[in-house]
């Protein structure tokens, strides 16, 4: 069993902006992989290290919606280059049980970032992975799927969000 457990809306530690990583220790790759399999048993696409109260700049994402690839591990992820072009889909966060929204992103980004081995990557990515990026990343910086929303939206989901109390 992953040690980590993710913790869910309002915790503030989701409004804080997480710190980079500085070196790839011990520690740095067992939260990693820890992320990676909190994520799945939580069935997610991606998971930010401050979605688990670790206030370091390490996303997980599934590389494709099969799951049958490996997951993405990138440490420091920077969206370099976003396209205009925006796509409007549904949208769900892990520390937000079972409340979805309709969120606009744009259809491709250029992201780069360190994986486990310390190695640059550069990744080109679009439709599920690209959201996946923007989502994870705002993550890092504090930033919700919700403060997307319509003031209209938003009061809407203040009356149906229920805080739950704790999730495994
Ligand atoms: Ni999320």
């Amino acid at each position: 069993m992953p040690f980590l457990e993710i913790v869910t809306y309002p915790n503030p530690i989701l409004r804080k902006v997480a710190q980079p990583v500085k070196e790839i220790n011990d520690e740095v790759v067992r939260i990693s992989k820890d992320m990676v399999e909190r994520m799945r048993l939580a069935r997610g696409a991606g998971l930010a290290a401050n979605q688990c109260g670790i206030n370091m700049r390490i996303i997980v994402l599934e590389s494709n919606l099969k799951k049958d690839r490996d997951p993405l591990i990138v440490l420091n992820p920077v969206i370099v280059e976003k396209d205009r072009e925006e796509v409007v889909e549904e949208e769900g966060c892990l520390s937000f049980p079972k409340y979805f929204e309709h969120i606009g992103r744009s259809r491709k980004v250029y992201v780069k970032g360190i994986d486990l081995d310390g190695k640059e990557l550069s990744i080109e990515c679009e439709d599920h992975l690209a959201r996946a990026f923007q989502h994870e990343v705002d993550h890092l910086n504090g930033v919700l799927f919700i403060d997307y929303l319509s003031p209209v939206k938003r009061t809407l989901f203040k009356k149906r969000y229920v805080t739950p109390k704790s999730i495994k």
